[in-house]
This record gives structure tokens, sequence and C-alpha cells, in this order.
């Protein structure tokens, strides 16, 4: 091509033509604006910081700060790329040719390094990159989520990629970068983790339950909302949130902090929360001078989802710096951890934390989260684990929360005093789904008495998700001493009936039209083992029902819910 050009440019030179020798003019300008010398080497400089927000559905619809550090020395470009999960990234080797930017980035991905080509195409004080993910191509990952999918790979496809490294490496969408400044990062250094000293397991016994979470936990959790950009002042105002919009009395108690509050080891190895958490401490003695507590995220591997430190080889001094904090609940997310140990070291590991937890004598929330793999809900308690999730990443969709919610009727038998399933935090309030589509969330995670951990802003909820989510007589249903999961008692189409024996002998029953038109439904007493004259009890309009003496016929909204209490 540029051959072509320079042969037609010499010609309009030699030529006396003015149009041909206007032509000679943009084409020497156009011929020059690629920036190429002779040699083919770059002569634009592209030195400096480069700044983007990437918004793509892996990483739950909101952008994401994407940032390049690139340095342009003799045609060669060197310099790093930040994601908004993993670790920085070097970039080993890179060249401009014509507009188009190659760059050669050494990516880690759990532990291992693979260099990947990214490319680019420079066009005035922009430059339009297309990132690569990392992790394995998409033939290798057979992941489906669910409450046993048995490999052992990151979090899968879409659900898993807030944060965590999506199990699916390939090209994305296009980001446009700026020249910027970058939000500061205090995520962990690559390391190649077969340097690291090999830490040893438990043999594997079978744990005493610690006594806590009698009931599913019921909290806040700052990833679904915030993730990794959290704060000490976010967390004190959303704990004075908790308190003022009458969460606390509808029973919601722990603030969890998720991934993105570690910096790094102090001289002694402590593991010390970055800047942006100034006093942990403090913090949590004003969490709990609201009469709340304080929750805690970490990984077994070396690295969280984040890319932020975990706590692979400082389980017992980990433990030890959360109790002295004065916290109350614990997350510990595989992650990095698949790439030491297989799925049969998985109870082992989570043991391991378990015993570390119980020799601070501090009474602290043990929450397992590896995705429902290796039939967690098995050893989930064995593994003093007192909730478990079940499920790859909620997200802030329809689809996304159907998949995690529905699946979960087969699990019930597992979920009793002190030991929960966990489909994942709610989505309520954050604006992806409709008001009918959020109280189908709410009323399904209380039917599967899942735990639950709001993951909104609490501190401007709109009255409808303040409804929602302080529902006390739904709430009821999934905080009832019991402790019996829900599960399905039938399913017709796109309809589902599901029942929840509750501590009194009453029946919760939930009507959900998965549907988008509405439907006609109805529950036989006799189904749900009942008779007699019965008090049908509406938990969404807060009102008794004209049953039929045979059971209960309604309309139920698409997409929506009619959940009732049956009571002698
Ligand atoms: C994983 C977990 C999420 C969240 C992120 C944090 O994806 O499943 O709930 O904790 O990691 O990086």
């Amino acid at each position: 091509m540029k051959t072509f050009i320079e042969s037609i440019y010499m010609t309009c030179r030699r030529s006396r033509c003015i149009g041909l020798s206007l032509l000679c003019v943009l084409l020497f300008f156009s011929n020059n604006s690629y920036g190429e010398s002779k040699t083919g080497t770059a002569v634009i400089d592209i030195s400096g910081t480069w700044v983007g927000a990437w918004k793509t559905p892996m990483m739950g619809d909101q952008p994401q700060e994407i940032v390049y550090v690139l340095k342009s020395e003799n045609g060669k470009i060197t310099g790093s790329q930040r994601l908004p999960f993993g670790t920085d990234s070097q970039i080993v080797d890179g060249k401009i040719v014509g507009n188009r930017l190659e760059l050669t980035v050494r990516m880690e991905s759990f532990g291992s390094f693979q260099d990947q080509v990214v490319t680019g195409e420079i066009s005035g004080n922009e430059i339009k990159i297309t990132p690569i993910m990392p992790g394995p191509p998409a033939e290798n990952n057979s992941g489906t989520g669910g409450a046993s999918s048995g490999n052992n790979s990151p979090p899968p496809g879409n659900e898993g990629a807030q944060g965590a490294p999506p199990a699916q490496g390939g090209q994305s969408e296009p980001v446009v970068l700026h020249r910027g400044v970058p939000t500061p990062s205090y995520r962990a250094a690559s390391v190649d983790f077969k340097t690291l000293p090999e830490v040893s397991l438990p043999a594997v016994l079978a744990l005493p339950w610690n006594g806590l979470a009698k009931t599913p936990p019921m909290g806040w959790n700052s990833w679904n909302k915030f993730q990794t950009k959290i704060d000490d002042k976010t967390v004190r105002e959303i704990a004075d949130a908790m308190v003022a919009s009458g969460m606390k009395d509808a029973g919601y108690t722990y603030i969890v902090i998720d991934d993105g509050w570690q910096w790094k080891r102090d001289d002694n190895d402590i593991l010390m929360p970055n800047p942006n958490f100034p006093d942990m401490k403090a913090l949590a003695d004003y969490v709990h001078s609201k009469g709340l507590k304080l929750g805690i995220y970490s990984s077994p591997g070396p690295r969280t989802c984040g890319g932020f430190e975990g706590s692979y080889g400082h389980e017992e001094l980990d433990a030890g710096t959360w109790a002295e904090w004065g916290i109350d609940y614990l997350k510990y997310d595989w992650c990095s951890a698949s790439s030491i140990w297989d799925e049969k070291e998985m109870q082992a590991v989570y043991q391991k934390m378990a015993e570390a937890l119980r020799k601070t004598g501090r009474p602290i929330v043990y929450s397992l989260c590896q995705y429902g793999r290796a039939s967690v809900q098995e050893w989930g308690p064995s593994a003093g684990g007192n909730l478990w999730r079940t499920t790859t990443d909620i997200s802030d969709r329809w689809q996304s929360m159907v998949s995690n919610g529905f699946s979960q009727s087969d699990l019930s038998p597992y979920a009793g005093p002190g030991k929960w399933n966990d489909p994942d935090m709610l989505e309520i309030g954050n604006g992806g789904m409709t008001a009918d589509e959020y109280k189908t969330h709410f009323s399904l995670w209380c039917m599967i008495a899942s735990p639950l951990i709001a993951g909104n802003d609490l501190r401007n909820m709109t009255d409808e998700t303040k409804e929602i989510l302080t529902n006390k007589e739904v709430i009821a249903v999934d905080q009832d001493p019991l402790g019996k999961g829900g599960y399905r008692l039938s399913k017709d189409g796109e309809t589902e009936v599901w029942i929840k024996p509750l501590a009194n002998g009453d029946t919760a029953v939930a009507l959900f039209n998965r549907g988008t038109s509405e439907a006609g439904m109805s529950v036989k007493w006799s189904d749900i083992k009942m008779s007699g004259k019965l008090k049908v009890r509406d938990l969404w309009s807060h009102r008794d029902l004209a049953a039929l003496p045979d059971g209960l016929t309604v309309k139920v909204a698409p997409h929506g819910v009619v959940m009732v209490r049956v009571s002698k």
C-alpha cells in the first residue's frame, strides 16, 4: 500500500496539473501522518499514561478503569497494562505500524504467564485498544456453574467475571483511551506461584458447628455495587444508612467489605489495609457502636479474584489480625487457589482457615465462596462453613438471577441452622431489573433460606427498594427458626410453585411466573399437605386472601410472584 501511495506521489510531483498537485499535497500529508519512517518504525510518541473506561457484560455492565502506561524508545514500546482484574501486566514489546499499535503483553492468569498481542488504533489524541481477557480459551472451559460443576477453572464466563479473572480468555470490545491520571491501585504484584513456599493442609475432619448463623445471615456487602471502589467513609455511611433506613430493624446486621481493602504485608508479614481504610479497628468500633457487625474478604490463594494479596501461607496470621480488628464475618474466595490445589483438596483448604478463625477465640461467621464446586453442600459444614456459595456470580439481570435462584431446589436438604446454601448476594435496588423482578428475587431467596446480603447503595434507596428489602413478612420466611430450605413443588411451562415448611406448622408458598405475560396459577391444599379451614396471608400485599376450601387461585404478573403464608 505504502509503495503504491509513494509512486502516485512521485507522479504527482512530476505533473503540472493543479488538480493533481492538490492530490499530491493530500497524499503527502496522509503518507506522513502514518508516522512511519523509511524503516517502518514509529515516530509518533505515545509515551505516557492512557486511561479508558471498559464496559463489557463480562464485568456486570459497569464501566471499569483500564490503564496503559507506555514508553516509546527508538521505535520500541514497553510499559504496563492494568485491567480491572488481576495484577498489572508488563508490556514487553510493542511497535506502531501506520496508525496501528501492537503490544506484546505478558499476562498472568493465576500464577502462570502468557504473552498476548494486544492491538490498537491511534487517531489524534485517542487510542482505540482491544484488550485481551486473561484465562484459558473457551474450549478449555467446561464449567457451567450450579451446584456441583466439577471443574477447576475460575468462575465461569459471564456471571463469574465481576472482578474474578474471567474463565474465558480472548479479545473483548475496543476501549477508547485518553491521556489521564488513573485511580491508585493497591493490587499485589504479579508473582510466579511456583516460587512460593508450599502450604501444608490439615487432615480432613468433621469440625463441630461454631454455633453461629442459626438463621441465614443478613447484611450488606460492598461488591455488587462498588466492586473494588470501596473505602472507610463509604462503609461508615452504609452503616449509618443501615440503621436510618430501617434495614437494621428488619434484621440486617453484617456490613461486609468485599475485595479491594487489602494492600501489602508489613515487615512482620501482617496484611495492611490500603490507604482507603486508614484504621480498620476504628472502623470496626464504629460499626459495632451502631449495633452492627463487620465482615471482611480474603482468598486461600496468593491473590484474590481482584488481584489483591490473599491469605496463602498466612492463614493464622490473617485470622489473628482480623480478630484483633474486631471482624465478625469472613468471606473466603477460592479464585487463585485453583492454581495451587485441585478440588479434592478444597475441603482441607477451607478447614485450614476455619481452624485459624477458631483459634482466635472470636466468633466469626465463615462464608465459603467457591461457586458451588466439588459438591460443597456435602462438606461445607464439616469444613467449618456457615454458608457456601452454590453458584457463579450473580449480576443485576433477570437471566442471571433466574439461573442462580431457580437452580437451588435440589440443594434444600443441605440447609439448616448454622449451614446455608448461598446463591449469591442480592441485586435489589441496583437498577437492572423491574420491581416485580426484584420481588421475585427477594421471595425466591427467602424461600430458599438463603443469606440475605443486600448489594445496593443503602444511602440512596428508593421507597420501592426499601419496601422490598425490609418486607418483614417475607423476611420471616427466610429467618424461620426451623431452617428448612424451600423447594419446587411443581412446574408448568414458565410457572413454578415452591414451598417451605415453617416452624409453627405453617407453609410458605410462592407462585412464580417466569413468563412474559400474566399467568393464572393455582395451588391445591392437598399438594402442600394441609386441609381444614386455612388462613392465607399475602406477604406482599399484606392482607388476608379469600381462598377456596381446596386451594388458592391467583393471577401472577409477568416475571412476578405471589407469596403467601398458609396457616391452620
Ligand atoms: C468473586 C466472587 C465475588 C466477589 C469477587 C471479588 O468473583 O464470587 O462475589 O467477591 O470475586 O473479586
